[in-house]
């Protein structure tokens, strides 16, 4: 809002320069501050001239203005890493030197005096990744001191977008950019200085603030400092919620494969397990982020999970079926008084070791043998998935693909 003040006055002063002075050379927004009173045409009105005048940038040679930043961070509030934003409350410490503001301390002695933001100069800020801003005092007042030392303060609250890395989710870090442009000054005109203090004193938060630097990028047309935020995902929760059952799951699955195939019960639980997984890993999915490149680990883990579940209950489909078709082969085959034996004997005896059963009963021995061999296998296959993902955590990096702005050949940054 400042800055579409000034630019608005400016814009203003323009227009009037231009209309009272079609004989007078043509006015150019830069040159504009520093020339000397002398050099407007003559029936321009000056009268407005000193007040104006304090509203321009201080000179200061021909070095840039410096202006020292403080960022004190007192809030990050939330992290909502579906939407890829973080929103934070600041509070800048502007302050530099106006000489143009000093006084004579012997004639009129004051400490300091205060002054409303638009009758001096201040940088205009511009927060490149903002989603919003609300600066949250719309008139703020700046301390001078005699010497003209500035001091201006302003809290705000911003929404602003992040690219999380969230390879490693739930156990997540990732460093949020804050870039503060002053785009009513160039970088000839104006540099920062930035300091950044980390004042959060709450703790109950998912995402806490690991680190807090500033930059000032070299070589950018427009005056800019950075603040970088490093955020760290302590929260328990998606482990607690989303990695405890999952195992818990697989596990259970694991020792469905205990209970013999012959037992209907087998083929229930195998896919009750199933639809309860499904149900689990759809809200999952939905709970999760993604993004054009490394995406969550997780949403790898629990797809190979469900393809696990979706191979044991397939195997146990198919081999009770194979099973089935050897009992109806074997009953077509003895006679009705064996058979009627066989029936007996099952229940009490599940195990088909018997020699004179051995060749009526190859199907079923097969399918109980194929039963077991995929047991192990498939225990051995959930051990080394599990060592696999455990490995990948550990070692995993990502690169995310180059963003657009800076991958084309006309992207990116002016550069000087
Ligand atoms: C003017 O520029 C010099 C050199 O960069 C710097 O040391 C000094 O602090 C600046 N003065 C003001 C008022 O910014
Ligand atoms: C933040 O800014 C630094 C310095 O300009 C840059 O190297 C880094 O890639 C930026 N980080 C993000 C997440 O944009």
């Amino acid at each position: 809002k400042m800055a579409l003040q000034l630019l608005l006055r400016l814009a203003f002063l323009r227009l009037t320069a231009t209309a009272t002075a079609t004989a007078g050379p043509t006015v150019q927004e830069r040159g504009f501050r520093t020339l000397p009173a002398a050099a407007w045409p003559s029936h321009f009105d000056l009268n407005w001239l000193p007040v104006q005048e304090t509203i321009q940038i201080p000179n200061n040679g021909s070095a840039p203005l410096l202006v020292d930043v403080q960022v004190f961070v007192s809030n990050v509030f939330n992290v909502d890493i579906l939407r890829y934003t973080v929103s934070s409350m600041l509070l800048l410490r502007l302050s530099w030197l106006d000489t143009r503001l000093a006084w004579n301390s012997g004639v009129y002695p004051r400490r300091a005096v205060t002054l409303p933001w638009d009758s001096l100069w201040t940088p205009g800020l511009t927060i490149q990744e903002a989603l919003w801003v609300d600066w949250q005092d719309q008139s703020p007042r700046a301390q001078v001191d005699p010497d003209g030392h500035v001091e201006l303060y302003l809290a705000l609250t911003t929404e602003t977008n992040c690219d999380f890395e969230l390879l490693h989710f739930p156990r997540d870090q990732s460093d949020c950019n804050l870039s503060f442009y002053a785009f009513s000054n160039t970088a000839l005109e104006l540099e920062f200085r930035a300091h950044a203090v980390n004042e959060i004193v709450s703790v109950k938060r998912e995402y806490v603030i690991r680190d807090l630097k500033t930059q000032v990028p070299v070589q950018q047309l427009v005056p800019c400092f950075q603040v970088t935020l490093r955020l760290q995902n302590t929260a328990l929760k998606a482990i607690i919620a989303l990695l405890v059952p999952g195992e818990a799951l697989l596990l259970a699955d694991v020792c469905g494969g205990l209970l013999p195939l012959r037992a209907a019960e087998r083929i229930a639980y195998k896919v009750t397990l199933l639809l309860g997984y499904l149900v689990f890993h759809s809200s999952l999915v939905q709970a999760l982020p993604s993004s054009s490149s490394c995406n969550p680990l997780l949403i790898y883990y629990f797809t190979v999970l469900l393809l696990l579940l979706i191979v044991s209950t397939m195997e146990t489909v198919l081999l009770a079926a194979l099973l089935a078709r050897g009992n109806l082969r074997a009953k077509g085959g003895p006679s009705p008084a064996l058979r009627g034996e066989r029936q007996d004997h099952r229940d009490s005896e599940p195990n088909p070791e018997a020699p004179s059963r051995r060749a009526k009963g190859s199907g079923r021995s097969l399918a109980e043998a194929a039963d077991h061999v995929f047991f192990l296998v498939y225990v051995v296959g959930v051990v080394c998935s599990q060592f696999i993902f455990t490995g990948l955590w550990m070692w995993a990096t990502c690169k995310s693909d180059p963003a657009p702005g800076k991958a084309v050949p006309h992207g990116g940054q002016p550069r000087l």
